[in-house]
């Protein structure tokens, strides 16, 4: 028999409607994973919601931008309505609205700031009390239970990326808030960490031309991409292993930092981007 190491954990994942985030989802339901699922689209989110059924999964959705005031709130009812906890928090959602930094708006800039730093601060504030009082119980019961965070970065953060002075701020900031959450929760048994994506095969990283990419920022739709010119060179130069990830490989390197033996992990940033180093 299998053993499923995430059996009847409750996981929420912002941003599961397509790419990493999707994938995340599948990978911690194959595992045994009850999960919340997010995102702004509510059609891509019921795609990812119906493949984890058909696999007889267990999911419940909580749709919308992640970065509305409420959704933290909202997001950690709906998995303590539908699953009654929350073990592990997976901060994916995102977009990138790229300029030169002569170029970038403070919309532009806040835009980013507000789906990569803001979001994940309110979910983590919101998750706080009821992690707070399941550790308490568990503690009393003498049971020592870990829960998991794992906050989505980039390399992009890490070493900086011209045209991302917004985005590389944010993913960067990212960072801190993992370490200094570890500090704060480790005493709950929660461990935090993040992991720094390289290039991974998803509409973000698609051909800027094809316009597949696009999301909402008020009234405004934001396309986003990279240069065909640069995924070439990305690839030939700069990515040790020669390729782009692909989802399902981000997602396994999410997966390490949510499996027991990571139990003793905390505060710690790990690049998965085929060998790319800083
Ligand atoms: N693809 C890469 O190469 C790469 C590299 C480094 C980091 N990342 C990070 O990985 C994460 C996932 O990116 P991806 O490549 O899968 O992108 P993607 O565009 O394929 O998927 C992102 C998902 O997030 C959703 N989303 C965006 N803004 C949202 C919001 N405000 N509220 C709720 N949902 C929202 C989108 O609708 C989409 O379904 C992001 O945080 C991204 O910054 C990606």
């Amino acid at each position: 028999m299998t053993v499923r190491k995430l059996e009847g954990k409750v996981a929420l994942v912002t941003g599961a409607g397509r790419g990493i985030g999707q994938a995340i989802v599948k990978k911690l339901a194959s595992e045994g994973a009850r999960v919340v699922i997010n995102d702004m689209d509510e059609g891509p989110a019921n795609e990812t919601a119906d493949a984890v059924r058909a696999a007889r999964g267990e999911v419940a959705t909580c749709i919308g931008s992640v970065t509305a005031p409420d959704f933290g709130e909202r997001f950690v009812q709906t998995a303590l309505d539908a699953f009654g906890g929350v073990d592990i928090i997976v901060n994916n959602a995102g977009f990138t609205w790229d300029s030169v930094i002569q170029k970038m708006t403070d919309e532009q800039f806040q835009a980013v700031m507000d789906v990569h730093v803001t979001a994940p601060f309110r979910i983590l504030r919101a998750a706080a009390e009821p992690i707070r009082r399941f550790a308490k119980q568990e503690a009393e019961e003498g049971r020592e239970v870990f829960r998991k965070v794992v906050n989505i970065s980039s390399v992009s953060g890490l070493g900086g990326n011209p045209g991302q002075v917004n985005y590389s701020a944010a993913k960067m900031a990212v960072v801190g808030m993992t370490k200094t959450l570890a500090k704060e929760w480790g005493r709950y048994r929660v461990n935090v960490n993040c992991v720094a994506f390289g290039f991974i095969q998803t509409r973000m990283t698609q051909p800027i031309e094809a316009g597949a990419a696009a999301v909402k920022v008020g009234d405004r739709e934001i396309r986003y991409g990279v240069q065909p010119k640069l995924i070439e060179a990305l690839e030939t130069q700069q990515i040790p292993l020669g390729r782009m990830g692909t989802p399902e490989e981000a997602a396994d390197g999410v997966y390490l930092f949510c499996a027991p033996e990571s139990n003793y992990v905390s505060g710690q940033v790990i690049t998965v981007g085929g060998g790319i180093t800083f």
